[in-house]
């Protein structure tokens, strides 16, 4: 049979669709720009750096392409740029020599300690960048927990107690943000107690509330050289990817014991983690965008399979939509520079 297309044979699409066109307002860049929902500004980033050891050094993150781990005058000249692209907040993650690691983490008591020293650098040459540090001992143990190890499980209340020395210790250092992602029991009211009680009244904390036992940091344990050395996996303190309501009972928690932000992550395979909590609480709600979820991206931009950037902004709009205020991503100075180019 000889199906035609001509003008009679058209589908009268006015009377089915009531003359309700959509496509009417996606005609033309300024009226899409008029009739968008939600934005992507540099307001909304977070930009994380990892720290070495030495100076003038830097370093490639095989598995993080783009990303490079700086020696502490670098992080400097890092969050100078930051500062000119008018990203709000850097956030700093050390690669810790192995022989500053042991079986307590101690190292992360150290005031000295590399962290310590990029906040203290970074804070008397570029006062005007908020700084966010990690509170976990996976970057100064030998096992690669984010807790103390006891006869093979990670306890939690002795952990608890160090996580909240080490982020007095960051606090000291002149730490902005304190960012727990150690998911122990407790640990956010601890830290409250103990910045509030040494004076550090108006240091931040920004719970990972919602941080799931995922495969996405994979390349971030590279980075930080914590991956060969983890033994086993973290299970039993990260949330089972299964699960939604025990998020919001987590955020519950953190919110009563003194969260001022809370986060979810990873961000991309969770995003129904962060509508919810947004909808729920109606906090400052963060998305880390993490390592795996930038190297996905990157491995398949090199490979030409899709355009790097576009994926990137479109990865990144969908936090904005989900709900989330901020966003914790390597991605951050490239978008920086984008949004800069295109006002
Ligand atoms: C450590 C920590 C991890 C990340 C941030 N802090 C890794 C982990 O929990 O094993 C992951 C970040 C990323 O993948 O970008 N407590």
């Amino acid at each position: 049979m000889n199906v035609s297309f001509h003008s009679d044979a058209l589908p009268d699409i006015d009377r089915i669709t009531g003359r309700r066109r959509m496509r009417r307002n996606r005609r033309t860049e300024w009226s899409r720009r008029l009739v968008r929902e939600n934005r992507l500004t540099t307001d909304d980033l977070i930009w994380p750096i990892f720290v070495i050891e030495g100076e003038n050094r830097r370093e490639a993150v095989p598995s993080m392409p783009g990303v490079e781990r700086y020696s502490v005058d670098l992080a400097v000249e890092a969050a100078r740029r930051a500062r000119s692209l008018g990203i709000p907040v850097v956030a700093l993650f050390p690669n810790t020599d192995p022989s500053r690691r042991d079986d307590d983490g101690s190292e992360a008591l150290n005031s000295a300690n590399l962290i310590c020293r990029a906040c203290r650098a970074i804070k008397a040459e570029v006062p005007e960048v908020g700084l966010l540090t990690d509170v976990a001992l996976d970057p100064y143990t030998s096992h690669g927990h984010d807790g103390l190890l006891r006869e093979g499980e990670i306890v939690n209340d002795e952990s608890v107690s160090v996580l909240a020395r080490q982020a007095l210790v960051q606090a000291e250092a002149g730490s902005d943000i304190v960012a727990p992602s150690d998911m122990m029991d407790g640990r956010v009211g601890a830290i409250r107690e103990t910045l509030d009680s040494a004076g550090y009244t108006h240091v931040q904390i920004v719970a990972y509330t919602a941080k799931y036992a995922s495969a996405f940091y994979g390349p971030f344990r590279d980075a930080v050289g914590s991956g060969k050395m983890l033994s086993g996996d973290k299970k039993t303190y990260q949330m089972d990817p299964a699960n939604t309501n025990e998020a919001l009972r987590e955020a519950e928690l953190d919110i009563a014991e003194g969260a001022d932000m809370i986060m979810v992550k990873p961000g991309l395979p969770y995003l129904d983690i962060i509508s919810r909590l947004k909808e729920t609480f109606g906090m400052p709600t963060v998305a880390y965008n993490t390592s795996g979820e930038y190297s996905m991206i990157e491995a398949a931009a090199a490979n030409g399979w899709l355009d790097g950037n576009r994926a990137m902004m479109e990865t990144l709009i969908s936090f904005k939509r989900a709900g989330a205020d901020s966003i914790l991503t390597y991605f951050a100075p490239r978008v920086a520079e984008i949004l800069k180019e295109s006002v």
